[in-house]
């Protein structure tokens, strides 16, 4: 079996995710925004690259089933409900609303993989969640491959990181899976960081502008680890919570 970290999505090719279990991280803050939207009762987050397709998906849905959500240079889209600070995703927020969102990373990384076998969108906050599907996968004969958001096609510390955590707790349990290099470099990342998430966001260009641009609590909210216990997975062109009536 093998377990593949790629650094961003313009690395991978179809070949890459197809008959996978893909996992997409964007730390900050993407897959935490996400994750929280649905373990706070979203019905579903559709991905979209431009946020021209947000607002004309939105004019085909009843304004009140929707919230339209995403950033563009860290700050909310003009005209939009929410931004993509993890901590907009309020159950008040999102309760029983479909998420229209379109961010400058993780929701292109999502659409780039929609190839492979199962998508799921993996972070820090629901690290043990995601990695129970991953160890599952390779117990069960399936490929894993890791994608990292990245930061505008360039390679994000904090992606890697945590690429890193999930390969080293996938391997300690399948000693015999076969990883690349770029696994191995994300592993020795992850261990150089080790569980101070502050320092890795410290380190990080992103996590430094987010702390510049006045969002040092979400540094905060995307470092609790497995606070938000959930399985966001895309399927369908929809992101929802895996769970007992999404069974896999
Ligand atoms: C992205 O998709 O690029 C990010 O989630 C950016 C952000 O921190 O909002």
């Amino acid at each position: 079996m093998r377990i593949d970290v790629f650094f961003g999505p313009q690395e991978v090719a179809a070949a890459d995710v197809a008959n996978r279990v893909v996992a997409v991280i964007d730390v900050l803050r993407a897959s935490t925004s996400i994750a929280t939207a649905l373990a706070n009762g979203a019905r579903a987050v559709i991905p979209f690259v431009s946020s021209e397709d947000v607002v004309s998906r939105a004019k085909t849905l009843a304004n009140s089933e929707v919230k339209l959500a995403g950033e563009r240079k860290n700050q909310p889209i003009p005209g939009f409900d929410l931004g993509n600070s993890p901590l907009e995703f309020t159950r008040a927020a999102v309760e029983g609303r479909t998420i229209l969102m379109s961010t400058t990373n993780g929701t292109a990384a999502v659409l780039a993989v929609q190839g492979g076998r199962d998508v799921v969108i993996a972070s820090y906050v629901n690290f043990s969640a995601v990695l129970s599907m991953l160890r599952a996968a390779v117990r069960g004969g399936t490929d894993v491959a890791i994608v990292c958001a990245g930061n505008e096609k360039h390679f994000a510390l904090e992606d890697t990181a945590c690429a890193g955590l999930f390969v080293r707790h996938v391997i300690e349990k399948h000693t015999a899976a076969e990883v690349n290099d770029a696994a191995h470099a994300a592993m020795l990342i992850d261990k150089k960081f080790g569980s101070s998430l502050k320092k890795l966001f410290g380190a990080s260009a992103h996590g430094t502008a987010l702390a510049e641009a006045g969002f040092a609590a979400d540094l905060v909210a995307c470092s609790k680890v497995d606070s938000v216990p959930v399985i966001p997975v895309y399927q369908d062109r929809q992101i929802t919570k895996l769970g007992p009536d999404r069974a896999r």
